[in-house]
């Protein structure tokens, strides 16, 4: 059976809500990963990492960053990933789901889907319409290529 790990992190839990939903279109393989868990040994006999992180300061997170960087190089060979993030609706937005995709496959990772970007609608959130079923649907096509 496939090992799917869903890493992600939220400063007010619009992120976690897309986790969720991935996980969710991921079905029985996927669970769900906060990032202040996360430890290598989280990498043993994975088949795939999705990670996602909210925009801070056009840039992941500093705990997803972290995380990030404590993943030795080569570790994520034979490691399918892909990654996501949430944002707000400007037009200066930076990004994180594509930083957090460079790094994985610094880290080995074969990249099987572009970065999935997910909106809300003020900082706090709440998400906008639609972007959960979206997650979820994100969720059932990367299952597909596992
Ligand atoms: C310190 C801080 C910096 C932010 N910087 C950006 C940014 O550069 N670009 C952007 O689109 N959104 C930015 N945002 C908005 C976040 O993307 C938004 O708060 C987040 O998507 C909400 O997800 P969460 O509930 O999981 O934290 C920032 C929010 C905070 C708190």
């Amino acid at each position: 059976m496939n090992k799917v790990i869903v890493l992600y992190d939220s400063g007010f839990g619009n992120t976690k809500l897309i986790a969720e939903a991935i996980v969710d279109g991921m079905g029985d393989s996927a669970s769900l990963l906060h990032v202040s868990e996360f430890t290598k040994e989280h990498l043993n006999n994975l088949t795939a990492l999705i990670a996602g992180s909210p925009i801070n300061g056009f840039m992941p997170t500093e705990k997803m960053q972290a995380a990030l960087k404590s993943i030795p190089a080569g570790a994520l060979k034979g490691v399918k990933a892909a990654s996501f993030d949430t944002r707000m609706h400007i037009w200066i937005h930076g990004d994180a789901a594509k930083k957090i995709s460079k790094r994985l496959a610094a880290a080995g990772a074969e990249i099987i889907a572009d970065p999935a970007l997910f909106r809300v609608t003020g900082k706090e959130g709440p998400l906008a319409e639609g972007e959960i079923e979206r997650a979820k649907e994100w969720g059932r096509t990367i299952v597909k290529s596992l």
